[in-house]
């Protein structure tokens, strides 16, 4: 295939800064800074060095928030609440100092945008992984539970139980986890699920065995590594890199595995390794949060093949998913989403027998609101 010429390619990638700025307008630094290379050759050709299919602002943005994380001392960094403190971004227009920041890093930035990609680990999804193990374990409380996370990334969510994770509804609010704990995760309650799990005391439950697989695993260990993950973080959403960095810290001394290579084919060797760790009787949730969207639709229905087989050996096994409407074979055609949400589904094996998928309902991708209720045989 023959490529676009630059100008061609440079008209593109500076619609879709234009495209950001509009879509997110909410977020002074980043829609300013993304209006402002919309209409400035020189920053935005910067990001010309991208990857195939991976020129989109958001590469761009990561490397300059990974350059000033790195280099405070900069002139763009004032306007970073990730690099100064929220409260101390002065007001006025960033673009100059940006600028010229950018510009004397040119070839830095050309370097990391040519070598990375974007990833995500995003700690508030644990709002949605914590009422989605409550809700997937309320029939076996007395089971120890193992979680088992397909795409895992740098395996944030599989320290869910050691967070706090605090949902609010207008009829009260409810806490799932570590109520102690520096991680604290938040979501609007819309359904009140929250409180109906506290009172009935189906809590989120202890793990004791947590095993990630990811074709590209981020090493909590690994200070670049980890530095990139938080640069891909947007600096602007108030706590955001804060609980990525408390999360990163209090797993950091007893991180939990996370296997190399691609879920289907890995996904038995971490189910046997969490069951080492959990015991043989253990119940295995098998966790996909945004990993499922990057699979093929036959790999997708390999994975139930794989998960279908092992329902054979593991006496309790569920299948956790939160993901976009239409990735988890079994829920097609049960789901009602709001637009652009996540849909959370639970699937379960009971001593070899399927029950039938059920959506537990909807959130934001984020974890921000979720509006779930629990499986029918748990009423
Ligand atoms: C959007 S991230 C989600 C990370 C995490 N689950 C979360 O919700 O924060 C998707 C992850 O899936 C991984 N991934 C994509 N395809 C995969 C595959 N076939 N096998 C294993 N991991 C995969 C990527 O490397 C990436 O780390």
């Amino acid at each position: 295939m023959t490529r676009a010429p630059d100008a061609v390619r440079l008209a593109r990638i500076q619609r879709r800064f234009g495209e950001f700025a509009t879509e997110y307008a909410a977020l002074p630094l980043y829609s300013t800074v993304c209006g402002h290379v919309a209409r400035d050759d020189e920053t935005a050709s910067l990001l010309l060095a991208a990857r195939p299919g991976q020129a989109r602002p958001v590469l761009w943005l990561a490397a300059l928030h990974h350059l000033v994380l790195c280099r405070p001392d900069l002139p763009a960094a004032r306007w970073y609440p990730s690099v100064i403190g929220a409260a101390s971004v002065p007001p006025g227009d960033p673009w100059p100092d940006v600028r010229r920041t950018v510009l004397g890093h040119a070839d830095e930035l050309t370097r990391l945008i040519a070598t990375h990609g974007t990833q995500t680990n995003e700690v508030n999804r644990s709002v949605y992984v914590a009422v989605g193990l409550a809700a997937a374990t309320v029939d076996s409380r007395e089971v120890p539970l193992a979680v088992v996370e397909l795409g895992a990334s740098a395996g944030l969510l599989l320290g869910v139980d050691r967070y706090a994770v605090e949902l609010s509804s207008p009829t009260g609010s409810a806490l799932l986890g570590d109520g102690a704990s520096p991680v604290r995760c938040a979501g609007e309650d819309r359904s009140g699920v929250g409180a109906l799990l506290t009172g009935t005391g189906a809590a989120l439950p202890p793990v004791h065995g947590r095993v990630g697989v990811d074709l590209d695993p981020v090493d909590l260990a690994s200070v670049d590594e980890m530095r990139w993950l938080e640069a891909c973080l947007w600096p602007e959403v108030p706590g955001r890199v804060e609980r990525f960095r408390a999360a990163a810290d209090l797993l950091r001394g007893d991180p939990p595995t996370v296997l190399r290579g691609d879920m289907v084919e890995r996904l038995t060797e971490a189910v046997r390794l969490a069951r080492t760790d959990a015991g043989d009787d253990a119940h295995v949730v098998v966790l996909t949060s945004w990993a499922m969207t990057y699979l093929p639709a036959a790999r997708r229905r390999d994975l139930v093949a794989v998960l279908d087989e092992l329902a054979g050996t593991v006496s309790h096994l569920s299948w956790l998913t939160a993901e976009p409407r239409g990735c988890v074979p079994g829920l097609d055609g049960h789901e009602d989403p709001v637009e652009g949400s996540t849909v959370l589904g639970l699937r379960r094996w009971r001593h070899g027998h399927a029950l039938p998928p059920t959506v537990l309902g909807t959130c934001h991708p984020h974890g921000t609101w979720i509006d779930v209720s629990l499986p029918p045989a748990a009423r």
